[in-house]
């Protein structure tokens, strides 16, 4: 059983998901879904933008699991501006990956306009169409001027964090309003060295575990619920055991000392970026 968080709204969230984004090839998100299921896994993340919703509903299926028993999140691209052009992209991400309903829905990215994405996405929820509703790479100013206009809260914000970029003071604005942490690239995307941090290593030697299961284990003992990414069957299997062996405060100290706020992603506060990104329809215009 993977550990699980508890939303506002009193759904639960496995604390460890598959991440997919950047995965296009079909047959490898089929396949990296069938490891992830086949190890534990009861979470899969993805998004409009991904490109392969298509296909995550296809490894779903395959999998062999009941729906019931997956969590599975997307997230409304910035492109769509709107109410109604909102509920139009729910539509098209159900009917791609061919389900009846969505356990998570966030909004991608804080560009310009998100109260009226929020309004369709609180529709939504109340029509039963989705289970939890959430922002991602929302700064608290954010939050604050959604929740000026909305009338449910944000259950989750999802943001890039790793231990170069612990995010400390927005966790702490999420845990006072009871908003959960997802982490974003929660290794560093493949795009930093924390993988190969000497800090990280030492405890990792410590403990027998690797680098990447150090990292997710911190993520997990800080309440983070984290969504590694990999294509590979072995790293998707060493991603979801890393409930057996606890880090020590002492390590959990050190680790806090890693944090240099480098950011492997976009900036949410970078205006000329989100305006941009209203531009592109999927990845490749990335
Ligand atoms: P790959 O998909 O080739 O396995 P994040 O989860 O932070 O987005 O990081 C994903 C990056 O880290 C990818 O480049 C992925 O590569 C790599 N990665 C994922 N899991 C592991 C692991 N257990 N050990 C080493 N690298 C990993």
């Amino acid at each position: 059983e993977i550990p699980y968080q508890t939303l506002s709204n009193g759904v639960h969230i496995p604390q460890i998901g598959l991440g997919v984004f950047r995965v296009n090839d079909a047959q490898t998100v089929i396949d990296s879904i069938k490891t992830a299921v086949n190890t534990g896994y009861r979470h899969i993340d993805t998004a409009s933008f991904y490109g392969n919703e298509a296909a995550v509903g296809d490894g779903v299926r395959q999998s062999g699991l009941d729906r019931k028993d997956l969590f599975v999140t997307s997230k409304v691209w910035n492109n769509i501006r709107g109410y109604q052009a909102t509920i139009d992209q729910f539509n098209t991400t159900l009917a791609k990956l061919k389900f009846d309903y969505l356990d998570l829905y966030l909004i991608h990215w804080p560009a310009e306009g998100y109260e009226e994405n929020w309004r369709a996405m609180e529709d939504l929820y109340r029509a039963g169409k989705i289970r939890a509703i959430g922002v991602s790479n929302f700064e608290p100013q954010q939050i604050e001027h959604l929740m000026e206009t909305a009338t449910i809260q944000p259950m989750i914000d999802q943001v890039e964090t790793h231990p170069y970029l612990q995010q400390t003071k927005l966790r702490e604005y999420l845990s006072i309003n009871n908003i959960l942490h997802e982490a974003w690239s929660p290794l560093g995307g493949g795009k930093n060295q924390v993988l190969t941090d000497p800090v990280i290593a030492d405890i990792a030697f410590a403990h027998q575990l690797t680098a990447a299961q150090v990292i997710l284990r911190w993520h997990i003992q800080r309440g983070t619920i984290a969504l590694p990414k990999s294509t590979h069957t072995t790293r998707i299997a060493e991603n979801i055991h890393v409930f057996d062996e606890a880090l020590t405060d002492q390590e959990m100290t050190k680790i806090a000392g890693l944090d240099t706020g480098a950011r492997v992603g976009s900036d949410p506060t970078d205006a000329a970026f989100l305006k941009r990104s209203t531009t592109y329809d999927n990845q490749n215009h990335n």
